[in-house]
């Protein structure tokens, strides 16, 4: 153990092995496969990928080492590491990274609950006819709450048990475990008759979309999303790392885990619903998209597609596991460190309250769009653009935390300049699109429920 921010006795990750996994139980979850097949269908396909790849490695990829940096170099949970670095003014940032992981751990429970109910039904019952009235039923009323609830007593256990014998154990057994059953999941679909149109739509992309704002926009927030930045999740467990290891390595090992997942799960998704010529049900494409069309899929390939599906929505339920984990530990750490509560007790105090605030994200669809759509378009961009300010501006030399004790490497000036000047503009500019958006699609959302 170390000393903290704090002075306190912190605890730390028993290995190299155990952090990386952990931050890449963060990362890979159901952005990887939900969210960017939702959107990558919603988007037109490829154009969106490359987009999406490219703003993942150019914008993700420093802002990634900047929450490591922080993190790591406080060795305190968010509200106290940007106190240490930048002083008392950056407190309210904390707190805002610890608003959005509540916000997003809330409706993040309610999708990670239908993929428990309907790994379950690979097993009990089988997968519905009607895919499309079933994900209606499953994705609202007592269904939709009990898997909610079930799913975050899981996550509310574990990250109870403490960062080496919760946390850390859970992602060294179940991401390995995660990255077989995918690869095999995207080698069953190569085989299928009929998948290649899913590859021509997910690999080829149609340029006309390329420059449009809002599929910028999509693809940034999904960057974001995806690879866990812009509310202190990677920060936190950056912060029970030691200090010996140069964190630019462990930046490109979790970055690239991270895409090579959603590439896959791409890979996974778009040639099975090809195969079974379900590709209309995609164009008009919703939230539910995945948990309508791959159901589908399963129940016309016979007592093979309910083995596969049991086992696809299996891994999506372990991937949404570990990236619960840490929205959750975001807060965890916060009450731990801010306000000495014991681990257990803010735990319980926090999951519950998220799992209480979930709650009309079980009961309404749209509800449940909004609120991604704020937590993606305002908080994590938002987030993102003022922790690069931070790391660019504030911090009096961040480069000596990527790894302290050996000879500056010949880029680290470059990556300070990217945090201060690139990534920033480039975030003002979606917002500008984002946040009108999202503003308009909430007034649209009170008024349809108003009236
Ligand atoms: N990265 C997770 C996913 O792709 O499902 C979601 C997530 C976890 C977002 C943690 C933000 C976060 F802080």
């Amino acid at each position: 153990m170390s000393a903290s921010a704090s002075g306190a006795k912190r605890e730390q990750w028993s290995s190299r092995r155990g952090f990386v996994l952990a931050a890449v139980g963060s990362a890979v979850g159901l952005g990887n496969m939900w969210r960017f097949s939702y959107l990558t269908a919603e988007n037109g396909g490829a154009a969106f990928v490359l987009f999406y790849l490219l703003i993942a490695v150019l914008v993700g990829l420093p802002l990634l080492l900047a929450e490591l940096v922080v993190g790591r170099g406080a060795q305190a949970s968010p509200i106290r590491a940007l106190e240490h670095f930048g002083g008392r003014r950056w407190r309210p940032l904390g707190g805002v990274f610890v608003l959005t992981g509540f916000l997003i751990l809330s409706y993040y429970g309610v999708i990670a609950g239908w993929t428990l109910r309907y790994a379950m039904a690979g097993i009990v019952g089988g997968f519905a006819a009607d895919a499309g009235a079933h994900f209606g039923e499953v994705a609202s009323g007592w269904d939709a709450f009990a898997f909610h609830g079930l799913f975050m007593g899981i996550t509310i256990g574990i990250v109870a048990g403490g960062v080496k014998r919760g946390i850390e154990r859970t992602a060294v057994v179940l991401m390995p475990t995660l990255f077989a059953l995918v690869v095999g999941l995207a080698l069953y679909a190569f085989w299928l008759p009929g998948s290649s149109a899913g590859y021509a739509y997910y690999l080829s992309p149609d340029f006309s979309k390329l420059l449009s704002a809002s599929v910028l926009k999509d693809a940034a927030g999904q960057a974001f999303f995806s690879l866990s930045l812009g509310m202190g999740a990677m920060l936190t467990f950056a912060s029970y790392f030691d200090r010996e290891r140069n964190l630019a390595g462990e930046c490109l090992t979790i970055g690239g885990a991270d895409v090579a997942v959603a590439f896959v799960a791409g890979l996974v998704v778009f040639p099975l619903i090809f195969a079974l010529g379900l590709e209309q049900a995609v164009g008009g494409s919703t939230l539910g998209a995945l948990f309508i069309t791959l159901p589908q899929t399963f129940v016309e390939l016979g007592m093979v597609g309910r083995l596969v599906g049991c086992v696809f929505f299996a891994a999506l339920a372990v991937g949404a596991l570990t990236s619960a984990i840490s929205l959750l530990e975001v807060v965890v750490a916060s009450a731990v460190d801010g306000l000495g509560w014991s681990r257990r007790r803010a735990a319980w105090l926090a999951g519950g309250s998220a799992t209480l605030l979930g709650i009309p994200s079980a009961a309404s669809l749209d509800f449940l769009g909004l609120l991604d759509a704020v937590a993606n378009n305002v908080f994590l961009l938002g987030g993102g653009l003022a922790l690069s300010l931070f790391v660019g501006f504030a911090m009096r030399d961040p480069s000596a935390e990527i790894a302290p004790g050996t000879v500056a490497a010949r880029w680290w000036p470059w990556w300070r300049r990217l945090l201060r000047y690139a990534v920033p503009a480039f975030l003002i500019f979606v917002l500008a699109f984002a946040l009108p958006e999202t503003w308009a699609a909430g007034v649209a959302f009170f008024a349809s429920a108003g009236g």
